[in-house]
């Protein structure tokens, strides 16, 4: 209770247009309240089908002090389990990803279908009911190939979106993807700095010159919004033209918090890679290059961005209240062939340059912002987003 009113003021002394306090990146109740209140509730990129391609195959999403077993049953369909134990309470898959015929546990051999249903629980005598000691589900949705799982009991709904977008996942194949690289980066700082940093492009000219080259969102919002006026005119991809009533606060009741625009490249770029040249095939239903990029968020932390042959997924997670990760997912049609349509390296060159750059400046922020000279610093006209995203995350961590 204590907590709760040192939290709930922390919050109403937030003063609107400045970055977070201090205590918001350092406080472990604050950290195991956004446990509670985001990560256990909302929905977040688990991966993609691509990873589990056969009856059996499964990989671990982990977080905090939670991990999850993701896994393709009997029936070819995607499953996820809590990997613990209904003994006492070992992991019980302990590698990363692998295969398996059925869920073991390595303490004392309870086993688990691939339904998560105790098959098997040596000496536990007659009376024990094994129909009572299953895994614990987490709840799995598709979008496309790719896997969201959420922990809540009653998760938020994922129709509106689904809805909403059919056309967008049409257009660029969501169905027709396959994983192609994952790359985990650990990054030494609170998980908010480093969302926030994904946040905002004011600090994409000064820290990202590879992807300024590219892209007009690095540009002041005046430059930004002529390009996007000349964009709306020759652009085929799909381009919003009111702004979405979906975004995280904005979002029905009941319904999970997305977000979905396409933007202007600079003039003559293609795809976000060096020179701005085509690094695939096209995805999906595209026919040509419009030069553009779309952005697609679904939930607070997980983000896609959709060129016109590739797509590159992004997902933060906490690790504890000091560490985070980042793990970037690159995906290309299901069509293309590595070495004749694509080459690897190529592909993932502009974020994964990026992505490290991202990992120095946010471990920078961190050492600043624990400093006891640090205090909240007003935010720029380019920081709107990273704003819309701390007015949804102070009013989720009050709600009851
Ligand atoms: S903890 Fe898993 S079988 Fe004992
Ligand atoms: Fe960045």
């Amino acid at each position: 209770m204590k907590n709760k009113q040192r939290i709930s003021e922390l919050i109403n002394n937030y003063k609107n247009g400045y970055s977070l306090e201090q205590c918001f990146y350092k406080s472990q109740d604050i950290y195991d309240h956004e446990i509670n209140k985001i990560f256990h509730k909302n929905w977040i990129l688990a991966g993609h089908i691509s990873q589990i391609p056969n009856i059996g195959d499964y990989f671990l999403f982990e977080f905090d002090k939670e991990s999850i077993i993701i896994n393709r049953n009997k029936d070819n369909k995607v499953k996820a389990h809590i990997n613990v134990c209904r003994h006492r309470g070992s992991h019980i898959c302990v590698e990363k990803q692998g295969h398996v015929k059925a869920f073991t546990c390595p303490y004392h051999a309870w086993s688990y279908d691939l339904d998560g249903s105790l098959i098997a629980a040596r000496l536990m005598g007659e009376d024990f009911d094994k129909s009572q000691n299953g895994l614990h589900p987490a709840h799995v949705e598709l979008v496309g190939g790719l896997i969201f799982i959420s922990l809540a009991a009653n998760p938020l709904s994922l129709t509106k979106m689904n809805e909403d977008l059919a056309d967008t996942f049409d257009l660029y194949g969501f169905s027709h993807m396959k994983l192609v690289k994952q790359k985990t980066y650990s990054i030494a700082a609170n998980w908010k700095l480093a969302l926030e940093n994904y946040q905002e492009c004011y600090h994409c000219t000064p820290s990202h010159k590879e992807y300024a080259k590219i892209h007009a969102l690095a540009l002041s919002p005046n430059k930004f919004n002529q390009h996007k006026e000349r964009y709306k005119k020759e652009a085929s991809g799909i381009v919003r033209t009111e702004p979405s009533d979906a975004y995280f606060d904005l979002a029905d009741e009941g319904q999970e918090g997305y977000q979905y625009d396409r933007h202007p490249l600079l003039k003559n770029m293609k795809s976000g890679s060096l020179g701005g040249k085509p690094v695939s095939r096209l995805l999906g239903k595209l026919t040509e290059y419009d030069g553009g990029s779309s952005e697609f968020m679904v939930g607070p932390v997980s983000f896609f961005l959709i060129y016109d042959d590739y797509m590159v997924g992004y997902r933060f997670l906490p690790t504890s209240v000091d560490n985070c990760i980042c793990d970037v997912f690159w995906f290309v049609g299901d069509a293309a062939v590595e070495n004749k349509d694509y080459e690897l390296d190529k592909l993932i060159w502009l974020w994964d340059v990026t992505t490290k750059a991202d990992e120095e400046i946010i471990v920078n922020n961190r050492k600043g912002v624990n400093s006891k000279f640090y205090k909240p610093g007003k935010l720029s006209e380019m920081e709107t987003f990273q704003q819309h995203f701390l007015n949804w995350y102070l009013n989720t961590l009050s709600a009851d």
